[in-house]
């Protein structure tokens, strides 16, 4: 599992450019099921079962795209102004280093500032990548590209950039190879562009109409910085109850937390002020569903180096297999 995670979260697919982890978790996939596409926002859609009589058609949702840099400006000193593909957050900036997809490299800092104790906007900020003037500068504008950051195995928990939302892309693969014979249509999705509004999850929702929808996400474990939410990591995985983009079905709740209870996997309830998941997006497609979000806690959810616990990580994979292997009634 921490080798599929240092091989998903080391892979550079900022929102809007999939194509490489699309096929990094493709290589991954392939040989568990027939049915695998791509739609035309680039989600990678993998079905595995048929429907039955007593059966439901569940869409479960990972994204994986991961926050990115794109080039706004080049400066005639070469440096590199940059705007954001999701909420990359300033204050983790200076000191970074970034790679592009085009292969160029360079590390972050920012103006001098007025006063020293407040945090530098992103436009404050900008990415030197070695050239001496915008002749020599390796960039143009509309070049995308992430933070640069190796996987470090910290022993129980491990540190990544992109742990949103690649964890919980392992997660998905490793529930996709303990999927047994149950009476249900799973339609997995790796999906792309959850960061700039859950665009892929919005489109692949409308076309396969599921009965019931079910995020995968990261959510903050903010256990150390004295917020008021009772999230911690080591403590499995949290049941979403509400976000900023949505209230989960209390049914999926219920049915989360009876399952977690019967196959004795400690669990969580989430309630998160800031943030939503695939969920939203998936509860309001076109006549609505029942949806609901699993989520792995995460320490610096959208820093350089997110981490996270692999006991949670496993739990949410027995949940999530303990969910979906069964019949379902809400
Ligand atoms: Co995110
Ligand atoms: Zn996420």
């Amino acid at each position: 599992m921490k080798t599929l995670l240092k091989k998903l979260t080391e892979t550079a697919s900022p929102s809007g450019y999939e194509s490489a982890i699309r096929e990094v978790i493709r290589a991954e996939i392939s040989s568990l099921s027939t049915n695998i596409k791509v739609d035309a926002l680039g989600n990678l859609i993998v079905t595995m079962g048929k429907k039955t009589d007593n059966g439901l058609r569940v869409m479960i949702a990972a994204h994986m795209d991961e926050i990115g840099v794109i080039v706004s400006y080049v400066e005639k000193t070469g440096l590199v102004r940059f705007s954001n593909l999701g909420t990359i957050l300033p204050q983790y900036l200076a000191g970074s280093r970034v790679v592009f997809l085009n292969g160029a490299r360079g590390v972050i800092n920012h103006d001098l500032p007025d006063d020293l104790h407040k945090i530098m906007p992103l436009n404050k900020h900008f990415i030197d990548v070695g050239a001496t003037s915008d002749k020599d500068c390796l960039l143009k504008i509309g070049d995308v590209g992430v933070i640069d950051r190796s996987f470090v195995d910290l022993g129980k928990r491990v540190s990544a950039k992109s742990m949103d939302d690649r964890v919980a892309c392992a997660v998905m693969i490793e529930t996709m190879k303990k999927i047994k014979n149950n009476p249900h249509e799973l339609v997995f999705v790796f999906s792309t562009q959850e960061e700039v509004q859950c665009k892929g999850a919005t489109t692949a929702a409308y076309e396969i109409e599921p009965d019931l929808g079910i995020a995968l996400d990261v959510t903050p474990s903010l256990d150390i910085l004295g917020i008021k939410m009772q999230v911690d990591l080591g403590k499995g995985p949290a049941i979403k109850v509400r976000d900023m983009g949505m209230l989960s079905d209390p049914r999926v709740v219920s049915w989360m937390e009876s399952t977690a209870k019967k196959n004795k996997i400690a669990y969580q309830l989430e309630v998160l002020d800031v943030g939503t998941t695939d969920a939203k997006v998936m509860q309001i497609s076109k006549a609505g569903l029942p949806s609901g979000a699993l989520s792995i806690p995460c320490r610096y959810v959208h820093s350089p180096s997110e981490v996270v616990d692999m006991d949670d990580v496993q739990a949410t994979v027995n949940l999530l297999s303990a969910l979906l292997n069964n019949p379902i009634s809400l």
